[in-house]
C-alpha cells in the first residue's frame, strides 16, 4: 500500500485505549517515571503554549522550550529598575554589571566550576564560544588541531584557523555501527602531540547527530598527552550533570537556548583561567582593552573574560541566564536526565520493533540502539520494504501535517553523518562542488541515499504523549513502497 494517497490518520485520542494501554505498559517497564511527575505538572502549568497549540516538539537538541516563569521574572526584572550601557560608573551602568556580573558568577556555580579556576566569557552562541578559541589559539607550525569526525561544523571550523597558521590537522574515526571512537584508538591519535609544542584536541560531550556520550575521561588522557582540550557542551548540558570540578577541560562552549529554551542569542564560554592566558586575540575592541591610543599604536588588554567579550555584552538578556539555571535547578538536571532516559529507552525499542507487513524493517538508527552512554537524541530513517531509505523530505512533510517538529537533515554534523552513510573519503575528494551546482545534484555525485537522516530529540518537558504521537506516527511508514514526486529540491544542509 502506498501512504501518498492516504490523508494522514488521526492519532489515538489522549483517551484512547490504545494510548492508554501504551502508557500503561510504559509505566510498567519504568515504574520510577512517576518520581519525575513535576515535569508533566510543569507541562500544564509553564509550557500551556505547546499543548494548547498542539504541537509535538521534538527538536531539543535544535533548541530547547522556555517556561513562562522565565519570561515574567525576566520581564519583572527589567520593570523594576533602570539599566544602561555597562561600560560606565554611572548608577544605570552600575546596576546593569551588577546583574551581568551576578549571572556570569551563576553560570560558574552551576556547573561547580571554582571561580579561581575558570571564567565564563558571555559569547553570542556556542559557534561565537568556538571561534574565540579558534582564532586566537596560537597554533603555529608544527602544532597539532585533533577533532573526531562526530563534531558540529562550528568545531570542525577550527581547522581553517589551524590550516592557515600551518598546524596540523586530523581527524578520529567513528566505527561504523554505533559511532563511537574505542579508547584505544583515540589513545593512538593522542599519543601523536608534537612535543614541546600547542596541541589541541576538540570532541563533544554528546553528539548532536547520534546521542552518543563520549567519555568525559578523555580530558585526562589528553591533558597527560599534552593536549589542550574543548569540549564542546552545547548538545550534552540540556540534559546532564557537568561538574567542572570533577572533569576538567580547558574549553566548554554552550548556548543557553540549547538548555532552557529563552533566550536566544546568548552563549558561553567556560574556559579554564591558565587556558585562557594561553590565547593570543587577533585584535582588540571596545571592552576589551585598560588603555589603547592612537598615535602612540599603545594597547594594553585587559585579563580574564573581559579581554574576549568584545563590545557592549547582551546586558538586558543576560539576567535572563540566572533565572533559565535557577528554572533547571528547580527541576533537577539528574531528574530531566532520567526522564528522557525512560522516555528515550521506550522510543528506540519502539522504532526497532516497527516492520512491515513482509516482517522488514521499518526503521535504521544511526548510532547505539540500546541505552547504554547514549542521550535523547535519536538519528533515524524509515525504509521502505525493499529496503531504501524514504526521502526525509517526505518524512518533514507528513510530519509537519500532523505537526510534528523533528530535524532533517546532516544537522551541521558532517564527520558523523558521512560515517552513518559509509561515504568514503575517496568518494569525497572525487566528487567536485561545481558552480552552478546545488546541494541535490552533488549529493547525487556522492551517491547518499536521500539528504540525510532524521532526528528525533527528547528533554526538557517531552512527556509521554509526545513519544506516543512520534510512534503513531512512524507506524504510518509501514508498507509505504515510494513517495510522491515534486518534493522541494534541497538547498543547503
Ligand atoms: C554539539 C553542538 N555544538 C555546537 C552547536 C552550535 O550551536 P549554536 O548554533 O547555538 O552556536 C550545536 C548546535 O546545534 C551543537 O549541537
Amino acid at each position: 500500500m502506498s501512504v501518498l494517497s492516504a490523508v494522514p490518520l488521526p492519532f489515538a485520542s489522549p483517551r484512547s485505549p490504545s494510548r492508554r494501554q501504551a502508557e500503561d505498559a510504559f509505566l510498567a517497564a519504568h515504574p520510577s517515571f512517576r518520581e519525575t511527575g513535576l515535569v508533566d505538572v510543569l507541562r500544564e502549568t509553564e509550557y500551556t503554549q505547546l499543548d494548547a497549540s498542539g504541537q509535538v516538539y521534538l527538536d531539543y537538541t535544535g533548541g530547547s522550550l522556555y517556561a513562562e516563569s522565565q519570561l515574567h521574572d525576566h520581564m519583572e526584572l527589567l520593570r523594576e529598575a533602570v539599566y544602561g550601557n555597562p561600560h560606565s560608573a554611572n548608577p544605570t551602568s552600575s546596576a546593569a554589571t551588577a546583574l551581568v556580573e551576578r549571572a556570569r558568577r551563576s553560570v560558574l556555580r552551576y556547573f561547580n566550576a571554582p571561580e579561581h579556576e575558570y571564567a565564563c566569557i558571555f559569547t553570542p552562541n556556542a559557534t561565537g564560544a568556538l571561534r574565540l578559541v579558534g582564532e586566537a589559539y596560537p597554533f603555529a607550525q608544527g602544532d597539532r588541531f585533533l577533532a573526531t569526525f562526530d563534531n558540529h561544523n562550528s568545531v570542525n571550523g577550527i581547522r581553517e584557523f589551524a590550516r592557515a597558521r600551518g598546524a596540523r590537522t586530523s581527524y578520529v574515526p567513528l566505527r561504523r555501527g554505533d559511532l563511537r571512537v574505542p579508547d584505544s584508538l583515540l589513545e593512538r591519535y593522542l599519543d601523536d602531540a608534537a612535543t614541546g609544542c600547542h596541541n589541541l584536541f576538540a570532541y563533544p560531550a554528546q553528539s548532536n547527530f547520534s546521542g552518543v556520550k563520549h567519555p568525559l575521561e578523555w580530558i585526562s588522557l589528553a591533558h597527560e598527552r599534552g593536549w589542550d582540550v574543548i569540549v564542546d557542551c552545547a548538545a550534552f548540558v540540556p540534559t546532564n550533570r557537568l561538574d567542572l570540578s570533577v572533569h576538567k577541560p580547558d574549553f566548554v562552549p554552550i548556548s543557553f537556548y540549547k538548555m532552557f529554551g529563552y533566550p536566544t542569542g546568548l552563549g558561553a564560554l567556560i574556559a579554564r583561567r591558565d587556558a585562557l592566558g594561553r590565547l593570543q586575540r587577533p585584535w582588540f575592541s571596545g571592552g576589551t582593552v585598560v588603555a589603547a591610543n592612537v598615535q602612540g599604536d599603545m594597547v594594553v588588554p585587559l585579563s580574564g573574560h573581559a579581554l574576549f567579550e568584545d563590545g557592549t555584552v547582551n546586558y538586558l538578556s543576560i539576567p535572563a541566564v540566572e533565572i533559565g539555571l535557577r528554572h533547571i535547578e528547580s527541576i533537577g538536571i539528574d531528574r530531566i536526565s532520567k526522564r528522557v532516559e525512560m522516555l528515550g529507552t521506550w522510543l528506540i525499542e519502539a522504532l526497532q520493533r516497527l516492520e512491515h507487513s513482509d516482517g522488514s524493517p521499518a526503521v535504521r538508527i544511526y548510532g547505539p540502539t540500546r541505552w547504554d552512554r547514549r542521550g535523547g537524541t535519536i538519528a533515524l530513517n524509515f525504509l521502505h520494504p525493499d529496503g531504501r531509505v524514504v526521502d526525509e523530505r517526505f518524512v518533514d512533510r507528513l510530519a509537519a501535517a500532523h505537526q510534528i517538529s523533528v530535524r532533517t537533515g546532516c544537522f551541521c554534523n558532517s564527520g558523523a553523518g558521512e560515517t552513518a552513510f559509509s561515504l568514503s573519503r575517496d568518494t569525497l575528494i572525487r566528487a567536485e562542488f561545481d558552480e552552478g551546482m546545488i546541494l541535490d545534484d552533488y549529493l547525487r555525485l556522492i551517491g547518499m541515499p536521500t539528504g540525510g537522516a532524521v532526528r528525533v530529540s527528547l528533554g526538557l518537558v517531552t512527556n509521554f504523549a509526545d513519544v506516543h504521537r512520534f510512534i503513531e506516527f512512524a507506524r504510518e511508514f509501514r508498507d509505504v513502497t515510494h513517495v510522491p514526486p515534486g518534493l522541494p529540491p534541497r538547498l543547503a544542509c
